[in-house]
């Protein structure tokens, strides 16, 4: 029998829960043991439903390990684990409590507006906002000096893994360039835990490591690694996260009379929108990556291209991106793909290569709706929905069959359940 909203609801408070490790949650258990940026900002909009100091504490816990130069990495080692790889003695960083020496895509901000603007506890979400707010526009301005040293207003990624796609077909060309000379031995875990078919390959791993060493060479100098790596690549899905964030930073820094804050993050959002420009694509229709070091378009159809609809776009921009997706939709079972299924390149199970991953649709559908794009966005909303009805809380699912992938019982799909299904109830 198919379950009812609040049978879901309950199933998605369990599995959240059972990740909780205190002042931070585990993405799933085993696959995952440590907290991940990205996906505790969006834990924290599913907490919130339930449990709002939890959900700030989230958000607390990543942002005490940021670095000094304003870098929030993208995973925080809070306790020893021999279950993942590259761990702490790999990366090296010399943190107090170790973190890796990358970030990933900037949710906080955005996380921290949506529960500040739903939050009952009205004393507690203003004093949490106010320990927040210089730290994440910190952030922000560490991601506008180091990663865009030449203010075009867009930032570069430096490895694939800040784009939270970790190996998506965009990354391809430019990772093929990355050297493997003098890389150290090594031995996968991901691969025991999961499908290694479904899994990145050794020649993409192997890169991957050697840009972690090559940075651990350079003393992890965030104001050098840009200028340094080889691998520099702008995505339009990690940009139009980070001005949507610095957007709704200003909002709420305006609310609370912070209006140096609320000036800063507004210019970066307004540059960066105008900016984004230059990655659209008519041909296709949709935004796509440009490789900055060898200054070339990426001819690549990933989701990060269509997810820059969170930024909050023209009318006539969104309009293509609906009819992007209605195309991808005429191409698969579930919205969205990560890649384009028509492309040659297309692979339904592996990873970012082409299956789809909710806490994408929820950002997707996200941005439709603040386009006023509603039935849009509840198509998406939808086939995320489906996809659970047909294949439980999983990491990720084939767009094709709704065949689910990778690790169990993941809370970030978890989290994004609440937010949709609360969203419903509330519009009821
Ligand atoms: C994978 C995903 C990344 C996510 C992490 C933890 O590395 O590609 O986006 O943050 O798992 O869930």
């Amino acid at each position: 029998m198919p379950e009812n909203a609040d049978q879901l609801i309950a199933r998605a408070i369990e599995i959240v829960t059972e990740n909780d490790r205190g002042s931070y949650t585990v993405p799933t258990k085993g696959l995952y043991p440590y907290q991940w940026n990205w996906d505790s900002c969006l834990t924290a909009l599913g907490q919130a439903h339930f449990d709002e100091a939890r959900a700030w504490a989230e958000i607390e816990t990543l942002m005490a390990h940021q670095w000094p130069c304003g870098m929030v990495p993208h995973i925080i080692f809070h306790e020893e684990s021999d279950s993942y790889f590259p761990g702490p003695d790999v990366w090296r960083t010399g943190r107090p409590v170790p973190t890796t020496g990358i970030t990933q895509p900037a949710v906080a901000g955005f996380a921290m507006a949506r529960l500040f603007a739903r939050a009952k506890d009205r004393a507690l979400a203003t004093r949490s906002v106010r320990k927040l707010l210089p730290r994440i526009s910190a952030w922000h301005d560490w991601f506008y000096r180091t990663r865009d040293p030449e203010a075009t207003g867009l930032v570069a990624i430096i490895h694939p893994w800040e784009s939270g796609r970790d190996n998506s077909i965009d990354w391809d060309a430019a990772l093929a360039r990355v050297p493997t000379d003098g890389l150290e031995p090594f031995t996968r875990q991901d691969i025991l835990h999961a499908n290694p078919d479904h899994r990145p390959t050794q020649a993409q791993y192997d890169r991957y490591i050697w840009l972690v060493q090559h940075f651990r060479s350079l003393g992890w100098d965030t104001e050098r690694l840009h200028d340094a790596s080889p691998f520099r690549v702008v995505d339009p899905g990690f940009n139009a996260i980070l001005i949507r964030a610095c957007d709704e930073l200003a909002n709420v820094a305006e609310e609370l009379g912070e209006a140096e804050l609320a000036v800063r993050n507004r210019t970066y959002a307004q540059r960066g929108r105008a900016a984004l420009n230059s990655l659209w694509n008519a041909d296709l229709g949709q935004y796509l990556c440009f490789d900055r070091a060898i200054s070339e378009q990426v001819n690549s159809p990933s989701v990060g291209g269509i997810l820059t609809v969170f930024a909050g776009l023209p009318k006539t921009r969104v309009a293509h991106l609906a009819t992007r997706v209605e195309e991808l939709a005429s191409r698969c079972g579930y919205l969205v793909p990560s890649h384009d299924p028509a492309a040659a390149a297309f692979e339904a199970l592996r990873y970012w290569r082409g299956p789809a991953w909710l806490v994408v649709n929820y950002l997707i559908a996200d941005g439709f709706r603040l386009a006023e794009h509603a039935e849009m966005a509840e198509r998406i909303d939808a086939d995320s929905l489906r996809l659970i009805a047909e294949s439980g809380f999983a990491e990720y699912y084939d767009p094709i069959t709704a065949e689910p992938c990778g690790g169990g019982r993941f809370t970030w799909t978890a989290a994004m359940v609440l937010e949709i299904l609360n969203g419903q109830k509330a519009d009821a």
